[in-house]
């Protein structure tokens, strides 16, 4: 029985990269406590374990359970809705009620583990109705909820079927977080129209208890991308990726991401094929990497996107390229943290241009490792990282010309311009550390 239980979709155990499991690694092997979540396999549930001092407790979905719940409900219904509906988002009853199966598992495994008392932090769109089932069976139980992913405009969210179980189920919580303080607003006023109820500030009572609505923006781990950089065999890996890409090529631009609709990738391209095309960069001189980690592809949105950039960046080296020499370097695989680290230390400029996003961390994961004062950021006002890093050159990116715009500046922009802008962000990256956002949560939360 653990005084603190972690619930997120995702056991912090193989799994892709993303940004839950990178910030909540650290803070769970800190304190000893328990993760309740799926290995990402279907229809398997090792026994419970230790794994890199956090306590490990399985839960199994069967590939029923994967299609419906996962791809179905999670990242076909919610996952586009939240973020603009930027893709069209699809309805399935039995997607439905396998998320309400799913979500119920969750919280028997949680309330499981959970020691009289205890704090549990539930995590993510996946979860959404874990605490109000884990409320139910166990009211001894101090409970946080966090949302990693933008919460949508009222309007937006009264497309969702059966939306009211979601609020309810938020509402399970004593402590409801979110990335961005309208986030917070857009949840509370909904409290307000479908369950008539009275917020004041960030506070609303239900059910004879006080629920607690707020941004809490979540960050990285500055140490831990602070001490890679720092590594000379790194800094070596950085050099050695300039020279093999063009040793004379002056300019050097990175993209990484889940390959993921939401991230912009293709109109980033599109953008760096215009650049070429009207002659503001050259095959010569510059050189465009993606990495794009593969991610849902079962989920047909994410093939078709798949083959639009594969299409595009084809096309692209075809028309611009030249042999031995490629304008665009598209990698569809995940990369290690020493790899992501010596990339961001060989990037003049990093594009990050999500359509939306609730934060990105790759954002900040570049300036923490630019203790050289190095490099520039374009990044998508649509992020919430876009709130803190205002000194990057922010972009709209549905708008190829302004993305166009924001590249240039920053290919324009002198080494004083960039290191100052640089020195700014990386004062707001150190100042918001992971570590300090769970502090904040769990004092919040009330047990801290
Ligand atoms: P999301 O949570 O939507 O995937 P974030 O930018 O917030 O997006 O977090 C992504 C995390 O996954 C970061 O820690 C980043 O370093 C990692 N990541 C993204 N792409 C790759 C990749 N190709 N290889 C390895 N790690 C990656
Ligand atoms: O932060 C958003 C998020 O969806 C996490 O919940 C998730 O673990 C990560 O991105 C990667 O996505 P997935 O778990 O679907 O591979």
């Amino acid at each position: 029985m653990k005084r603190f239980v972690v619930v997120a979709n995702r056991l912090p155990v193989d799994a892709g990269p993303g940004g839950l499991v990178s910030a909540l690694q650290p803070i769970t092997r800190s304190s000893g406590g328990a993760w309740v979540g799926w290995t990402g396999n279907p229809d398997e549930r090792p026994e419970p374990f230790e794994h890199e001092g956090v306590h490990i407790h399985p839960v199994e979905l069967t590939a029923e359970d994967v299609d419906r719940y996962y791809e179905g409900q999670s990242n076909s219904t919610i996952w586009p809705l939240f973020h603009d509906g930027v893709e069209p988002s699809v309805h399935h009853r039995p997607w439905r009620v396998a998320y309400q199966a799913v979500n119920k598992r969750f919280a028997e495994a949680a309330a499981a583990v959970a020691a009289e008392g205890a704090t549990v932090w539930v995590h993510d769109y996946q979860l959404m109705l874990v605490p109000g089932m884990l409320r139910e069976l166990r009211p001894d139980l101090r409970i946080g909820f966090f949302l990693h992913i933008p919460f949508p405009p009222v309007e937006l969210f009264m497309q969702l079927p059966r939306r009211t179980d979601f609020v309810r189920g938020l509402l399970g919580a004593d402590l409801v977080g979110f990335q961005q303080p309208l986030a917070a607003q857009n949840f509370l006023r909904l409290t307000t129209q479908l369950l008539g109820l009275r917020p004041e500030g960030e506070r609303v009572e239900y059910e004879g208890r006080t629920v607690t609505a707020r941004a809490f923006p979540i960050s990285i781990d500055v140490s831990e991308i602070d001490e890679l950089a720092a590594d000379p065999q790194v800094q070596e890996d950085a050099r050695r990726l300039r020279k093999d890409l063009g040793g004379d090529r002056r300019l050097l631009l990175l993209g990484v991401d889940r390959l993921d609709y939401t991230k912009g990738i293709d109109q980033r391209i599109e953008a760096y094929g215009e650049l070429l095309a009207d002659g503001t960069v050259s095959n010569e001189e510059a050189v465009l990497v993606q990495v794009a980690t593969p991610s849902r592809m079962r989920v047909a949105q994410y093939q078709q996107l798949r083959e639009r950039v594969e299409r595009e960046v084809g096309r692209i080296n075809g028309e611009f390229g030249d042999v031995g020499r490629a304008p665009l370097h598209y990698l569809f695989q995940s990369r290690s943290r020493a790899e992501l680290v010596a990339l961001y230390l060989a990037a003049d400029i990093m594009l990050v241009t999500p359509l939306r996003d609730g934060m990105n961390l790759v954002a900040k994961e570049y300036v923490a490792a630019r203790r050289d004062e190095g490099g520039a950021l374009v990044l998508s006002e649509f992020t919430g990282s876009a709130s803190e890093l205002s000194d990057a050159f922010l972009v709209n990116p549905y708008d190829v010309d302004d993305l166009k715009r924001g590249i240039s500046a920053a290919i324009a922009a002198g080494p004083e311009d960039l290191a100052a802008r640089m020195r700014k962000m990386r004062e707001t990256v150190r100042a918001n550390d992971v570590g300090r956002w769970a502090k904040q949560f769990l004092e919040a939360l009330g047990t801290h």
